[in-house]
């Protein structure tokens, strides 16, 4: 018989520990370890169905290709790499209202209608409340099975009778399995679920697709351990009070995770934005102290997305207010800091306000010079030259540094209308050749000469 053995399991983290604390050392959080016993020698197998024992050349591991299956929605293909990949696990998190349900329902009826067998599991919905969210969605004509159960055991046996190319489980924290015990959502429930549905996935070549919430600290509720287990990890974000979406990927293995799908909630569900730099630009205002547009490069598309500051007196004494949305923090305040060193700016006593419209997250150094400049021409109240895009990565020494991916850049402003365009001089050399003609090129080495051009 297996020898049991003890240990403590933090319900909040998920950190395994061999002896109970009253405080968890990784997640910080009280009396949250609870006693579990394992078999020694059994727990969940790592080993998938079907997967050789024995180790094999690589050479001679046949491969089975790659056939992604489309889900009828580009911008969500795209995030994917491409489609999903048969025998994967997608996790797609968010907040609670943000719109998962709709879009994999979306998904779901795209995938359907084009001959694909597709098993919608609600844990949380009944199936009434699926059916009405697809006739808003205005597609109820297409053959869907919807099955409305918490069970795994259960689910997987409808798995085994319907033999579905996809199944979508709305959510992993409603499933449970009996024996484990626990509530559905615990670390334990969550853990064990998703294991076996990994199994299950890579044995039968099912897609699933997860939906997980968001807890308050903004990661999938149950353990972190969930995103190291699935394939793909996704995060469907946006302001609730606004329509804007962006889905983005956080984990890929079958793609980049720099990819990023933008849609609009409307009243009849998810409308992908083909050309997310129109809607970000839509409402920028025209020669305006501290705005500038960026072209940034999410993944293999560029975007144009607006930067604002405003730099305000402060009147707090001592400590001046900063306020970042959309971009690092620790960047920002380097940049204020080159600004004060290099240029001679006054910022210590301003309160800084630093925003990208729209709800976009810009986590690339080419923004840098568009934050710095948007910074200046705030303070100084004076608006940046007009019909001007901006970017580089700005160096502690002040100095404008090259970016990747010029050309790109420079060709989806030209398509949106914008006639100069400020970059980092040595960015040249290797693009003379490429540069998009009627874009006037403003090369800058350094900061000092980029705010003599940008601002007027
Ligand atoms: P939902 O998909 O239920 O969110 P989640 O599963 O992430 O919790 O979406 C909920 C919100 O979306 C809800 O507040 C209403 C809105 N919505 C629309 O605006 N249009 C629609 O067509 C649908 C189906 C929902
Ligand atoms: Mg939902």
């Amino acid at each position: 018989m297996a020898r049991e053995k003890i240990h403590y399991v933090c319900q909040e983290c998920g950190y395994k520990a061999y002896k109970w604390m009253g405080y968890c050392p990784d997640c910080r959080g009280w009396n949250s370890m609870q006693e579990k016993t394992s078999a020694k020698s059994g727990g969940a197998s790592t080993r998938l169905p079907g997967e050789a024992v024995a180790i094999q050349s690589l050479d001679q591991i046949t491969s089975s290709g790659e056939q992604r299956m489309f889900t009828g929605l580009n911008e969500l293909d795209r995030v994917l790499g491409g489609g999903a990949v048969p025998g994967s696990v997608i996790l797609v998190g968010g907040d609670p209202g943000i719109g998962k349900s709709t879009l994999l329902l979306q998904a779901a009826v795209g995938m359907a209608a084009r001959g694909c067998r597709v098993l919608y599991v609600t844990g949380e919905e009944s199936l009434q409340q699926v059916k009405m969210r697809a006739e808003r969605l205005g597609n109820t004509r297409v053959p869907l099975d919807v099955l409305a159960e918490t069970d795994y055991d259960r689910i997987a046996e409808q798995l085994d009778h319907t033999n579905p190319a996809v199944v979508i489980l709305d959510s992993i924290q409603t499933v449970q399995k009996s024996e484990l015990g626990g509530v559905p959502g615990s670390v334990v429930q969550v853990r064990e679920v998703t294991a076996s549905l990994l199994q299950l996935a890579k044995g039968s070549q099912i897609v699933f697709f997860i939906v997980g919430h968001v807890t308050k600290e903004g990661t999938i509720a149950g353990p972190r351990l969930l995103e190291h287990m699935v394939d793909c990890v996704l995060y469907f974000e946006g302001d609730r009070y606004q329509s804007f979406r962006v889905l983005r990927g956080v984990k890929n293995r079958f793609g980049s995770t720099n990819e990023m799908g933008v849609f609009t909630m409307e009243s009849r569900g998810l409308v992908e934005v083909a050309n997310p730099s129109a809607y970000f630009l839509s409402q920028k205002p025209l020669d305006v102290p501290g705005s500038v547009v960026v072209p940034v490069l999410e993944g293999t598309r560029p975007l144009l997305v607006e930067v604002q500051c405003l730099a305000t007196p402060s009147y707090s004494g001592g400590n001046p207010r900063r306020t970042v949305t959309g971009l690092d923090f620790n960047r920002v305040a380097l940049i204020i800091a080159v600004l004060e060193k290099k240029i001679g700016l006054q910022l210590h006593n301003c309160d800084i306000f630093v925003n990208v419209v729209g709800g976009v997250r810009v986590m690339e150094p080419a923004v840098d010079l568009g934050v710095a400049i948007s910074m200046v021409s705030s303070f100084r109240d004076k608006p940046v030259l007009s019909e001007t895009l901006v970017f580089g990565e700005v160096g502690l020494t002040g100095e404008v540094r090259p970016v990747a991916k010029v050309e790109e850049r420079m060709r989806e402003g030209l398509k949106m209308g914008f006639m100069r365009c400020i970059l980092p001089g040595s960015n040249r050399g290797s693009n003379s050749g490429s540069v998009p003609k009627g874009l006037e090129l403003y090369e800058v080495s350094s900061l000092v000469q980029a705010l003599k051009i940008g601002i007027r």
